[in-house]
């Protein structure tokens, strides 16, 4: 069975002063609930680790680079990152797909390089607006997929996210029948690749919009191992009830 996981994608939000609530959400688990993560900007991680200390959130960053090390200034490493004591790194989401024109070569040498941190990568994929209107979904997703995951993918170094560009941040969600589409999409795929032994337990979340709201019903959909949310993980409020639904 794949792990549960919630996640949660603070992308370029929060101070010091924000990580005040991974203490409030810890209090707020259920019991026997699925794996909790929180990815804040990079400057927190070390004070993230320390905040969580003694509970069961998980830290992870969202990005690194490629390069064990060397001449890249304002990137940080995957060795520097598993030296805060985070264990998770987002690789591949569209805005960075986007913002900073990640190719699929690329996250793939990012994930290498989580990998021999001893980092576990959750990959990002996701369709655009045009692509999906196209019904060129699954072929975009199974570009991204064959292109970004490197081989030696396992249930420990591996989570992908099915994060359809036009559903962050919107409001929008894509329906049931369109999430289990791509989800058992990806689990089949994953088969093909490694085996039902191995795909079997990797853990595949969606992403997009996930609110209290409509967590429970995007639960439901088979394939749906957990959630990777951005602006509902800023807040105890918001991001403890998606936990819940999971649980
Ligand atoms: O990585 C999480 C994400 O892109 C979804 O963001 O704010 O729509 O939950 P949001």
């Amino acid at each position: 069975m794949p792990r549960k996981i919630a996640a949660g994608n603070w992308k370029m939000n929060g101070t010091a002063a924000s990580l005040a609530m991974l203490r409030d959400l810890a209090a707020n688990l259920p019991d026997a609930g699925p794996d909790v993560l929180i990815c804040p900007p990079a400057p927190l991680l070390f004070r993230a680790v320390d905040a969580a200390a003694g509970t069961s959130i998980l830290i992870g960053a969202q990005d690194c680079h490629a390069a064990a090390s060397g001449a890249y200034t304002g990137d940080i490493s995957a060795a520097q990152i598993a030296d805060t004591g985070a264990t998770y790194v987002i690789l591949g989401h569209s805005e960075r797909r986007e913002g900073h024109n990640e190719r699929n070569r690329d996250v793939r040498a990012k994930i290498e390089a989580a990998w021999a941190a001893g980092l576990a990568a959750i990959l990002c994929l996701g369709e655009s607006l045009e692509d999906r209107e196209a019904d060129n979904t699954l072929d975009i997703i199974a570009g991204q997929l064959a292109g970004s995951l490197p081989n030696g993918a396992t249930p420990e170094n591996t989570v992908i996210a099915y994060e359809p560009i036009w559903a962050i941040g919107t409001g929008k969600v894509p329906t049931l029948a369109q999430i289990v589409d791509v989800h058992d999409f990806l689990r089949a795929e994953l088969t093909d690749r490694l085996g039902a032994t191995t795909a079997d337990d990797i853990s595949l979340l969606y992403g997009g919009s996930v609110k209290p709201d409509n967590a429970a019903l995007i639960f439901e959909a088979r394939n749906v191992d957990g959630a990777l949310v951005g602006g509902a993980s800023l807040k105890v409020a918001d991001f403890a009830p998606i936990i819940h639904a999971l649980a």
